[in-house]
């Protein structure tokens, strides 16, 4: 087949976040099973053109956009079996992927520029990715050359939607008419996006089903209601050659799932390198990630004082909320060498975190898949979640699950049942001995690759292609 994706930030040229990862690693994997896949993402500032050889010289065209029109460039390199466009534009490149006023009408103006390139060569199947690819799908249905091309939206996240005046919609040559969800005058480009493809799905099975209640459907779940037949939910993967303790130039010792003694020297470098105390038997827990509501900060924020009054000792890699960085950044002050706090971005640390962490904490509010766990347990260090969307497909309780078990999880959102799943991680982690070795074997022995997900894309395709000949 031949698979379009379109998305607003694609590793490794621009990363904000899992979107990214996806957008990066699974059309890598779809090439893999012999499909030809060709991804399209933003010429944004901050991607290094030199490091990727992405050519100056390109093929441009005259888009239209609304009464007038703009001048986007097709720079294109091939790495790993893909092609990836980047589209160059002036009204769209910016340094950062997001965070303008005029964001809408950025992305209004990508997906223009991506239809005007696809019409010439119509693929099977047009993969749109959140809120700022949406309109392609839409715009893809309307257009007469692409009758045969089938649409297929993931949602990563339903709490962004892209919310906008409805003017966009002259930009983007889209009808005015209303969605239901839809307030006067307003266009919601992810609603637009459920509304019109042939499949929609988002990443994982539980979030799938989440969506379809007031609690996670974000004021969507009535339409999403009405696309549950064409609603799927397929597991991320991760990059299991770049995630792979085995062979990560990052980290300080190599180590696998049968001889684990590389994960003490990581534990001990990490400790070094952060400024904790060198200290082989505290539990040594490991965040990463926005520190931002979703991911449950208020949890984490509440419960750090306890788990490092017993003994534990904290490394927190990420950026986010003002008000909780200055917390943060006052506990750090407080509590050194026993808590260490990077705010930032650093994917090389991220990975010795991850191998040299003990535990991992993803308290998350919500959270359609969640790659930090799965990354986690690749490398061998324990998951504590709270058991909601992709954490509740991936991690099973030890307790609950003694023989199955590759992790610690809880229900209710709130610091004492988070308390309880750390201090029930934490005793298992001071007994020790062949039982955590073994606990720590079965993560690492999990298969999170993309071989399995990507195959059911393909299904997914398959079922996109078919809805739309039978429209
Ligand atoms: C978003 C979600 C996260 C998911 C990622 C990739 O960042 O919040 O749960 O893993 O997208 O799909």
């Amino acid at each position: 087949m031949r698979i379009i994706f379109a998305a607003a930030e694609v590793a490794p040229y621009a990363k904000v976040g899992g979107l990214a990862d996806v957008a990066g690693s699974l059309p890598q994997a779809l090439a893999g099973l012999g499909h030809e896949v060709t991804v399209y993402l933003p010429a944004h500032r901050i991607i290094d053109a030199a490091k990727f050889a992405i050519p100056e010289k390109a093929e441009t065209r005259s888009i239209p956009y609304g009464a007038s029109t703009a001048r986007a460039g097709y720079p294109a390199i091939l790495r790993d079996g893909v092609r990836t466009i980047f589209v160059r534009s002036a009204r769209i490149g910016r340094d950062k992927v997001y965070g303008y006023p005029d964001d809408a009408k950025r992305y209004a103006l990508f997906c223009r520029a991506v239809l005007a390139d696809l019409v010439d060569r119509p693929p099977d199947v047009v993969h749109a990715h959140d809120w700022h690819a949406a309109l392609l799908v839409p715009m893809v249905d309307r257009a007469k050359q692409l009758r045969g091309s089938g649409t297929a939206f993931t949602i990563h996240n339903l709490a962004y939607q892209g919310r906008t005046s409805a003017s966009v919609l002259r930009l983007a040559g889209l009808p005015r008419s209303r969605l239901p969800v839809e307030a006067r005058d307003e266009c919601n480009p992810m609603a637009r996006a459920i509304a019109s493809a042939d499949i929609v799905s988002t990443v994982s099975e539980r979030y799938a089903e989440e969506i379809l209640t007031p609690e996670f459907g974000e004021g969507l779940e009535g339409l999403l209601a009405q696309r549950r037949a064409d609603l799927w939910g397929i597991t991320n993967g991760i990059d299991t050659k770049v995630f792979d303790p085995a062979h990560d130039p990052q980290i300080a010792a190599s180590y696998d799932a049968d001889d684990q003694t590389g994960k003490d020297v990581c534990k001990a470098a990490l400790q070094k390198e952060t400024g904790l105390q060198v200290d082989a038997l505290a539990p040594l827990f490991g965040v990463i990630g926005r520190l931002v509501e979703q991911k449950g900060v208020d949890l984490l924020t509440a419960v750090a004082p306890k788990v490092l009054a017993a003994g534990g000792q904290l490394v927190v890699l990420g950026t986010g909320d003002p008000a909780y960085e200055a917390k943060w950044r006052g506990l750090a002050g407080k509590q050194k060498g026993r808590l260490a706090l990077t705010l930032g971005f650093d994917a090389a640390l991220a990975q010795r975190i991850y191998a040299g962490a003990d535990l991992f904490l993803m308290p998350s509010r919500f959270e359609p898949c969640g790659l930090g766990q799965l990354i986690s347990l690749r490398y061998g260090t324990i998951p504590v979640v709270r058991a909601v969307g992709g954490l509740a497909d991936t991690v099973r309780d030890l307790d609950t699950d003694p023989r199955r078990g590759n992790g610690f999880s809880f229900a209710t959102y709130d610091p004492a049942a988070f308390a309880d799943a750390v201090e029930r991680a934490t005793r298992r982690f001071h007994l020790g001995g062949h039982q955590w070795t073994q606990l720590r074997a079965r993560a690492m022995r999990e298969d999170h690759s993309w071989t399995s997900s990507a195959m059911r894309y393909v299904d997914l395709y398959r079922a996109a292609s078919k809805a739309r000949r039978a429209a």
